[in-house]
């Protein structure tokens, strides 16, 4: 027999998980790094467009399937696309999606590790064990390994206790201290020589220099991976909530929560930069370039905590600490797809199924770390690049096409008697048909 279902318990409950999963590294590490590299406010500018006129609507499409469905996305797709060929197909993208999940976790365990990893280091220079602290800083085999295992144990220690005992209850708490502790950064490194520059690149877009299609589709893949969408994981989250509620408005609160907080970040991090360079920190090469990408942020943030002095590593065990849960309420998130599936299609335990797979995916994370040089960085492009936009075109094709009209009329009517005024129910179910596709498929072919 199949596992009972878990329900999130409170409306907030489900904001804040569903927040969680979407806030997170792409938030803070990756959005304004992929800013700062990609011309500033040119990046901002399309970004926005992106996840308020596609991923807020693909976002729709996978909690409205989800929560009609009660069941995981290769079943969810089944079931609203009965025949033959579509079930088979809709089988397949949901098989696809937790394959994308499982991979995205894998690389964001390595990244969430550095998190641990500096966040550890601030405590041990508390303590004064400052040779301990510099090795966690340290970019080792080693240390990648061993953080990113530390990683993966509290993931699937979450994972095991299910929705609401794990999920929710972690979400709810941490993630307003993410908040605050972000805001009160922000104002601190706005009063800082050098952030002026920096809030200039961020706000400013550089009309000399077009919009090329390579900066719409890097957007594309951030706004799919900043509301995690494509692989399933908000399908799944969907199936969790109850009928009463009302899904537009909370998936609403869930992409403006997510945009907010990728946006405040770069109000730290741009301007967090350009006081570092100010302060003799090298980020850019000659010729204008960032030195590096994926770790931009732990050099710039940690030189920032530099500038407070005494206090600095008390804030900087703070961040850190509030960095690595927000990974957390993601990387559950991804988890949760491929534990999810199993449990539903198998006889096995929760728990037996949540160690296996967190042990496979920890097994592909240590081959990215001994080919960190190609691998790493050729893992988050298919994966978050391709393979979120992709799929998120399949779940529209789904919820436009494939799904019969009526029934999805009926799913938004659910538990709001004047569904048929809102602009929602006018708009939405063409847009995700027409408008949702063709927009991916407009990107990918400028692309090509
Ligand atoms: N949205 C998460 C972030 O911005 O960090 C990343 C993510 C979570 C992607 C869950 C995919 C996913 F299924």
């Amino acid at each position: 027999m199949a596992a009972a279902r878990g329900q999130f318990n409170s409306r907030i409950g489900f904001i804040m998980a569903a927040a969680g999963s979407a806030v997170g590294l792409g938030n803070i590490w990756g959005f304004p790094t992929q800013a700062a590299s990609n011309g500033g406010a040119a990046f901002l500018i399309v970004y926005l467009i992106l996840a308020f006129c596609l991923a807020y609507p693909a976002l729709m499409a996978e909690l409205i399937i989800g929560r009609h469905a009660h069941a995981n996305a290769s079943k969810a797709l089944e079931q609203i696309a009965p025949n033959r060929p579509t079930a088979m197909l809709g089988h397949g993208v949901g098989l696809a999606g937790l394959i994308v999940a499982s991979l995205i976790l894998s690389f964001y365990a390595i990244v969430a590790g550095w998190m641990i990893g500096f966040g550890l280091a601030a405590l041990l220079k508390l303590v004064g064990f400052g040779d301990a602290a510099l090795w966690l800083e340290s970019f080792s085999t080693a240390r990648n390994i061993g953080l990113m295992s530390v990683f993966m144990v509290l993931t699937i220690g979450i994972i095991t206790q299910g929705v609401h005992g794990g999920i929710e209850r972690w979400s709810e708490r941490l993630m307003p201290m993410l908040l605050l502790s972000l805001v009160g950064l922000t104002l601190y490194v706005l009063t800082l020589p050098g952030a002026t520059e920096g809030l200039r690149v961020y706000l400013l877009p550089d009309f000399s220099k077009a919009v090329s299609p390579d900066l719409v589709i890097k957007a594309l893949g951030a706004a799919f991976f900043s509301l995690s969408l494509g692989v399933g994981t908000m399908l799944i989250y969907g199936s969790y909530i109850s009928d009463d509620e009302h899904l537009p408005s909370l998936g609403g609160w869930v992409t403006l929560s997510d945009v907010s907080i990728a946006v405040l970040a770069g109000f730290l991090v741009l301007p967090a930069m350009y006081v570092a360079q100010h302060n003799g920190v090298a980020i850019f090469t000659d010729n204008g370039a960032l030195l590096s990408e994926d770790t931009l942020i732990f050099t710039v943030l940690p030189a920032l905590f530099d500038t407070m002095g005494s206090t600095g590593t008390l804030v900087a065990l703070a961040f850190f600490f509030l960095m690595s849960i927000a990974a957390l309420t993601s990387s559950i998130s991804m988890l949760e797809v491929p534990v999810a599936y199993t449990v539903e299609n198998t006889e096995l335990a929760r728990s037996k199924v949540t160690w296996v797979i967190g042990i496979v995916i920890g097994a592909i994370s240590t081959t990215i770390i001994l080919n960190f040089d190609w691998l790493f960085g050729l893992v988050i492009t298919v994966t978050t690049r391709y393979s979120q936009p992709l799929l998120g075109f399949m779940f529209c094709i789904y919820a436009g096409w494939l799904w019969h009209r009526n029934t999805l009329l009926q799913e938004l009517k659910k538990n709001d008697p004047n569904a048929e005024s809102s602009v929602f129910w006018k708009i939405w179910p063409n847009y995700v048909r027409i408008v949702c596709p063709l927009i991916i498929l407009g990107i990918f072919y400028q692309s090509l």
